[in-house]
């Protein structure tokens, strides 16, 4: 089976993990990514974590040319596709540069994959698609609504997979929801590093107990959950990276047992969450980085952020029965690798 895989956005946080997990599969891969959010600091760190040096190319899933000319050079299997903006709070402020990178930027990657004849996908897609859920834990025949650019895009981009399985049977579409992901690799070597103040909780939190930031404000604490903080899955990045692997090698054993069986049947659009199955709530989180770090994380209560929901977390059932996959790590683990890359680089991949 060939093994060889073009990762769109392997650069970033999620990518550089996976790309780990991929080669440690035996996946052949090439990194495509225009560095908009990201580093070659990080690609070569992935590369030393692996011991050869990783097949990388800069340049924009926009740009047609650039991307047939990595199609016309390699044979894929499939590709795996991270490359996107996601800053919700940037989304509001500028749609159309998130419709364009992330819709048309993902338009344009399908043409070329179909021109190709490369019709198997893993999407990075979110939980953030289910909007404010009716119902706790989100499966994923839950309904789907977004209430700001950065979700839209990612809804957008499903339906247009789910149109794309329609019109031509041979597509294999993936769609991983992500819950909330966070943590390091355990070598310290690769992490998240967001430009400027973080938005996200846990880079927030990890810059707050390194002495870069002075205090966390907590958005709101009297939602209707065990202690009034919101409520999240968080899962750990190298459990994310391990569920790409597994979203992967399903589709190869269904294009093997399709080859051998001669069937015509193909997995269409199968979107499948990536999470715990666990709520945290964010002051348990802050107590479990206390713990971990031993530093202390001065917090404040302030006001509710516009547009967040109290509680989130996934049913995990599907990724279980069909990928083989389930979570592993713990909080303590999250927390642990999160501080172990915030103290080791507390600049992320600029020098100090
Ligand atoms: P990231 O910003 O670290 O990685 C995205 C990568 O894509 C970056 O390296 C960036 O340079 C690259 N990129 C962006 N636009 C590009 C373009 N037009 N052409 C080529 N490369 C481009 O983000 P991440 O946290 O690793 O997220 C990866 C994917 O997962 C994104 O699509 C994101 O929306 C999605 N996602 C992330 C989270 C999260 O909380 N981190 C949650 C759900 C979904
Ligand atoms: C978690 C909890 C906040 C920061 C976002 C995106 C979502 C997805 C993942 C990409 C909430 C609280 C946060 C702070 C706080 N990304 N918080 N103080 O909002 O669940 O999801 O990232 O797809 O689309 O919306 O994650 O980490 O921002 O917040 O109290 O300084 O922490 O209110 O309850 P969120 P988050």
């Amino acid at each position: 089976m060939n093994k060889k895989i073009l990762v769109t956005g392997g650069a970033g946080y999620i990518g550089t993990h996976t790309c780990i997990a991929l080669h440690a599969a035996g996946y052949d891969i090439v990194v495509y990514d225009n560095l908009s959010n990201s580093s070659r600091e990080a690609i070569n760190r992935v590369s030393s974590l692996i011991g050869q040096s990783i097949d990388f190319i800069e340049g924009d899933i926009r740009d047609a040319e650039s991307l047939k000319q990595v199609f016309s050079s390699h044979h894929f299997f499939g590709v795996i596709h991270f490359a996107g903006l996601k800053a919700v709070g940037e989304s509001v402020a500028q749609p159309l540069k998130y419709y364009d990178n992330n819709v048309s930027g993902t338009i344009t990657l399908l043409e070329v994959m179909s021109e190709y004849d490369v019709k198997n996908l893993v999407f990075s897609s979110s939980a953030t698609v289910y909007g404010d859920p009716e119902r706790l834990p989100i499966d994923e025949n839950s309904p789907r609504s977004c209430t700001n650019p950065y979700g839209q895009s990612k809804l957008t981009v499903e339906h247009i997979l789910e149109d794309l399985a329609v019109s031509d049977a041979s597509w294999n579409l993936i769609p991983l929801r992500y819950f909330n992901p966070v943590g390091a690799h355990p070598s310290g070597q690769i992490g998240e590093d967001p430009n400027d103040i973080p938005n996200n909780l846990m880079p927030y939190i990890s810059q707050v107990a390194v002495g870069k930031l002075e205090k966390l404000s907590i958005f709101g604490n009297d939602y209707p959950t065990t202690d009034g903080t919101g409520v999240r899955d968080f899962i750990h990045v190298t459990d994310l990276a391990q569920g790409h692997v597994a979203a992967l090698n399903y589709l190869q054993q269904q294009a093997s047992s399709k080859s051998s069986s001669g069937t015509t049947s193909s997995v269409g659009f199968l979107p499948i969450n990536l999470g715990s199955g666990k709520g945290t709530s964010v002051l348990d989180l802050v107590a479990a980085f206390t713990k971990v770090s031993k530093q202390p994380i001065p917090y404040q209560f302030a006001a509710r952020r516009a547009g967040d929901i109290a509680s989130c977390y996934a049913s995990a059932g599907r990724a279980k029965g069909l990928l083989k996959w389930q979570a592993e790590l713990s909080i303590t683990d999250m927390c642990q690798d999160t501080w172990r890359w915030q103290s080791m680089n507390p600049n992320g991949y600029n020098a100090t």
